[in-house]
């Protein structure tokens, strides 16, 4: 028997609604602060992310789903998403968007697929929602796409988080922190392991994400990236600092957070949770100017986030934050003769089109596995329906939650105030 891939889930009543309450809450949120949606498609040419997430990274090296497809000369390499800033700016790109001088807000939420090895928290499918700014070099875009984020931790109830914060400067400071650590890495490469000495040369930075044991020590001593930070790196960082102190938002200045994507320059942050164990960041995200001009466009500046659908599920779910919500009928007819089923089709016609969920049983069960069918669903109403009810026209409507019966004539459904 076929099962489902490693690293995918199936989604299934009530895990289902719990997914439902959460992109409720994403479009609330991005409403909130005047986003709009952008939905783009689920595989991309290869090089929109292997140009742009960096040739080093573990990404673009080892966990993308790349496939290739076409007919003589047209074929292509693709790539399902493994994330959606690249593709996003691809197909602002493509869209002339944003206009020249202006700001575009969008948001998105949806699958992405990375080849990691599955475990609690990590997935090969998952979900990301996130938002990004188009268009503003300004440290209050910045400060809006963290507040967006830390805006959605609450209205959700999370608490129990951190905000960490860095900055990788800008491109300038960045050659100059490079060449620093790549002198480093190299004076001491032969204690590094063999992916990270593979990795010096391409893109230093991404040594310092390493999870290698044998790298630790070297990572920790590593010079920071501080000391090469010119002034208008500087003075970018230090304004989100004093920005996000003037929100009161708390965060923490991690000078050790680099992130796993080779795009950005100047703020990054991630979220994390001690609630999530060894995958406990939960989102994350900064700016990247050069992403626009990497990608064949214009300088556009631009700074955005992404959170990890799954990772907030389990946060919410340990700390019992998500209403049950499960979908109840508000009324469960039970047919009680046999030769009634015309009449409860056009009952439930009437009812559905008051806009009511209405069902009825469609297996042969007895009236009483009916009525306890009713109540497992938790039905509000039931209704009996047999030839005695057709015979007088007049209906006993039971509240399964307070068990009063109400007889009324079968004409007053159309207008019964159903109170739940
Ligand atoms: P990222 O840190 O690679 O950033 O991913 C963002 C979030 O997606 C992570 O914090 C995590 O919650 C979730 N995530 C990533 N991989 C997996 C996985 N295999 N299983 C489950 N969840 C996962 C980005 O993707 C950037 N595009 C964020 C960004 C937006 N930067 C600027 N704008």
């Amino acid at each position: 028997m076929a099962k489902k891939p490693r690293g995918t889930k199936d989604l299934i009543s009530p895990e289902i609604e719990k997914w439902h309450f959460l992109e409720n809450k994403f479009k609330e949120v991005s409403k909130l602060f005047n986003y709009k949606e952008i939905r783009t498609p689920i595989f991309e040419h290869l090089e929109v992310f292997s140009r742009s997430i960096g040739e080093a990274s573990d990404i673009v090296n080892k966990e993308m789903y790349v496939f290739s497809k076409g007919d003589g000369k047209k074929t292509g390499s693709f790539a399902l998403r493994p994330e959606m800033t690249a593709a996003l700016v691809r197909s602002a790109i493509e869209n002339n968007i944003p206009e020249p001088n202006n700001i575009e807000r969008l948001w998105y939420y949806g699958p992405f697929f990375r080849y990691e090895r599955p475990q609690a928290g990590r997935q090969r499918q998952f979900h990301q929602f996130g938002t990004e700014c188009l268009g503003s070099d300004s440290p209050l875009a910045d400060i809006e796409s963290i507040n967006v984020a830390v805006s959605l931790i609450k209205n959700l109830g999370i608490n129990n988080y951190e905000l960490l914060i860095n900055t990788l400067g800008n491109r300038n400071s960045q050659k100059i922190y490079f060449s620093i650590l790549q002198e480093y890495l190299k004076d001491n490469s032969n204690k590094l392991s063999d992916l990270s000495r593979n990795r010096l040369e391409k893109n230093p930075l991404r040594v310092l994400d390493s999870k290698e044991k044998e790298d630790q020590e070297i990572i920790e001593n590593a010079p920071k990236i501080q000391s090469s930070l010119d002034s208008e790196s500087q003075e970018h960082i230090g304004k989100v600092y004093e920005l996000l102190n003037a929100s009161e938002i708390n965060f923490k200045i991690d000078d050790k957070l680099v992130r796993g994507l080779d795009y950005y320059s100047h703020t990054v942050f991630e979220f994390r949770s001690n609630e999530l164990g060894s995958q406990d960041s939960f989102g994350g995200g900064g700016r990247y100017n050069e992403l626009f001009s990497q990608l064949g466009g214009k300088d556009i500046p631009a700074v955005g986030f992404a959170m990890g659908v799954e990772r907030l599920l389990m946060i919410l779910d340990k700390a019992n934050l998500i209403p049950e919500s499960a979908i109840k009928p508000d009324i469960y007819i039970v047919k009680a003769d046999e030769n009634v089923d015309e009449e409860i089709e056009s009952i439930l016609l009437t009812l559905r089109n008051r806009g009511l969920n209405s069902i009825r049983d469609i297996s042969g069960r007895s009236v009483k596995s009916q009525f306890k069918e009713s109540s497992k669903l938790g039905a509000n109403w039931t209704i009996v329906i047999g030839e005695q009810e057709i015979d007088s026209q007049k209906l006993t409507l039971k509240n399964m939650i307070t068990a009063e019966q109400t007889e009324i004539e079968m004409l007053e459904l159309n207008n019964f105030k159903f109170k739940k």
